[in-house]
């Protein structure tokens, strides 16, 4: 053929040329870069179209898009004067007939300029446009392919089974090629194999029916299947083989047959069931462990519970244990106190009684001294009226003169009553000291329990001290309602005088003495006596219920006021307590119970 084409140089083609070529089956074209100058009925029929209508498009105008391109660019390389390869180009759509050329292009020189000629040679139902070299040479590729791989020809027939593949299968090519058998190697009867429904097209349920639960689409190789399965006549135990099988198609897109690869993924899979059975193991592990770790967690948890509740026990037992120590150092400090007021109290009873003797006598003789010494002037008196009636110069009157004026009788006479009124007036005082003392001492114990309103009490000692308290306070009352009380009223009322005193002897006037009377619980009532007065140093507070006591100046009291009140109101079994700040004032709280314990219930007084 491409001697034919050869002869055409250097004339242009003739009418017989073209004829020759037409007898061989070739069509013919000539153009100088655009629509063809010359094209025969030949090549109007090998592209399905007339003969004016390929005059009237350019040279290269093909319904295959490649095929136009590579026709053109053969065309403008030749017309160029560039190699110009022969090129394979495709006319027809499927499912019309297809038809497949090899172009071949020469250039031509005639008057007019350069031309090509281009000579359509059928290739539809020749062999694979490969020429047998280089279909060995692929034959070869497959046959040494490192993977095992098969194909089967459109009517099922192995057309090869590389090496590879007979590695895999223990079967030798010479074996199947040719035959309709490439299940020999997988199975014991015959049956359809991937490739076989490849060429089939299987659907879903034929593959289903063949290759339960293990073949898929592949998702990488349009229209492949993909299978794996275990195949105990393969190797001397048995393989695992993935398998994928693929369409071969031809130039028109047809199936020319099926391509099958299989991979022996033995080793994978025994390492996947040695880890599917490791995991198992260890899943069995994790569960024992988690649920040693939950029985474990459920002691703790239960031990947690017995600690905390130990705990709570515990504190509960240290909050008790608290407050019973605070209770015991309370108790220990009003026995400490109490103890040092008894022992003072019996020493104070020792002392009254001790001074109260003396101090009766000393009292009486004082008054009669006074009476005596009445008598006496009255005796000077008249002795005086004597001398009147004497001669001046009578010499017992002169004698009596000098020793009344050695004497300073004028003197003694105006002094002596007022000598006897300060001794009387200090005895009384002394008496009144061994009396408080003996108050103090409960030297005397013959009062009784009554019924009696407090509040009643504190507004008869504020009329009693009234003179104390005015020029220095006002006196604000917040009394609440509260039950009468059993107990000895003169006794407190001595207590609210003191306090009373004391406040209004802590401020420097004007400033406020506020008495409140509340009911803390259903067995106590209480008084309280706040000032804005002074206040009381730590220091002083620790000792101001100390008999004699006293912060304020010699001859203004005597320390006795409070250490008296301690006592009265722990004979009523209740309790004072003092809130002082410095500077800013003082309140005596006066806690006493309603009910005297060991008292005879006895009704209200009033
Ligand atoms: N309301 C108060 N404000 C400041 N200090 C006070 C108050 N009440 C008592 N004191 C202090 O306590 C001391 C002792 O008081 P207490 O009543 O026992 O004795 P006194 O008042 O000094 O003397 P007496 O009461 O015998 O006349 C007082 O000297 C004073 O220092
Ligand atoms: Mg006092």
């Amino acid at each position: 053929m491409p001697d034919g084409v050869a002869a055409l140089r250097p004339s242009p083609p003739t009418e017989l040329w073209c004829d020759a070529l037409a007898l061989a089956g070739h069509g013919t074209l000539l153009h100088r870069g655009e629509h063809p100058v010359w094209a025969d009925a030949t090549l109007a029929e090998q592209l399905g179209c007339t003969l004016s209508a390929l005059y009237d498009r350019p040279f290269h105008a093909l319904d295959d898009a490649n095929s136009a391109e590579r026709l053109r660019q053969q065309g403008e390389a030749c017309l160029a004067g560039r190699d110009a390869a022969p090129v394979d180009i495709t006319t027809g759509q499927p499912p019309c007939a297809v038809r497949h050329f090899e172009v071949r292009a020469r250039r031509l020189e005639d008057a007019a300029g350069p031309q090509v000629l281009h000579v359509f040679i059928e290739r539809t139902n020749a062999a694979p446009t490969h020429d047998p070299s280089t279909r060995a040479v692929l034959d070869q590729i497959i046959r040494e392919l490192p993977i095992a791989a098969f194909i089967l020809d459109t009517e099922h027939r192995v057309t090869h089974w590389n090496m590879a593949c007979e590695r895999i299968s223990g079967i030798t090519a010479p074996r199947l090629i040719g035959t309709r058998d490439p299940w020999r190697a997988f199975f014991d009867a015959p049956r359809p194999v991937m490739a076989d429904m490849i060429l089939d097209h299987a659907d879903a349920d034929t593959l289903e029916r063949l290759y339960p639960g293990s073949w898929q689409r592949s998702t990488h190789t349009p229209d492949a299947i993909e299978a794996e399965g275990f195949y105990p006549s393969l190797g001397e135990s048995g393989r695992w083989i993935y398998f994928l099988a693929a369409p071969l198609r031809g130039a028109d897109g047809s199936i020319i047959g099926a391509i099958e690869t299989l991979q022996d993924i033995t080793e994978r899979k025994t390492a996947e069931n040695a880890l599917a059975l490791t995991n198992e193991r260890l899943e069995a592990i994790v569960a024992d462990r988690t649920r040693e770790l939950a029985e474990a967690n459920a002691r703790l948890a239960e031990d947690i519970d017995q600690r905390e509740t130990a705990e709570q026990e515990l504190l509960k037992r240290y909050i008790e244990l608290t407050e019973l120590n605070c209770q015991l150092h309370d108790a220990q400090e009003q026995l400490v106190q109490s103890e040092k007021l008894a022992s003072i109290g019996q020493l104070a009873a020792g002392v009254a009684h001790e001074i109260n003797n003396p101090i009766g006598y000393v009292l009486s003789n004082i008054t009669s001294l006074g009476g005596y010494l009445d008598d006496l002037l009255r005796l000077f008196d008249s002795f005086e009226a004597l001398e009147a009636g004497r001669a001046p110069d009578d010499p017992a009157l002169l004698a009596v003169q000098k020793l009344k004026q050695e004497v300073d009788f004028d003197f003694l006479k105006e002094d002596l009553p007022a000598l006897l009124r300060e001794s009387e007036e200090g005895a009384s005082r002394v008496r009144k000291i061994v009396a408080d003392l003996k108050d103090f001492s409960h030297a005397d114990q013959t009062q009784e329990w009554v019924w009696a309103n407090i509040v009643k009490g504190i507004e008869s000692t504020l009329n009693v001290v009234n003179n104390e308290v005015k020029y220095k306070a006002s006196v604000a009352r917040h009394y609440a309602e509260i039950p009468a009380i059993q107990c000895m009223p003169s006794q407190l009322n001595q207590v609210f005088m003191n306090l009373l005193v004391n406040a209004a002897h802590a401020i420097e006037a004007p400033g406020t003495i506020t008495i409140t009377t509340s009911q803390p619980d259903a067995e106590h009532v209480r008084v309280s006596i706040a000032d804005t007065g002074c206040g009381i140093p730590e220091a002083v507070k620790a000792r101001i219920f100390e008999p004699f006591f006293t912060t304020k100046g010699v001859g203004k009291g005597t320390g006795l006021g409070l250490s008296l009140s301690y006592g009265i109101v722990q004979n009523h079994h209740g309790r004072i307590d003092i809130d002082s700040t410095p500077g800013e004032g003082t309140t005596f709280h006066v806690t006493l119970p309603i009910q005297q314990p060991d008292a005879e219930r006895t009704p209200a007084a009033d």
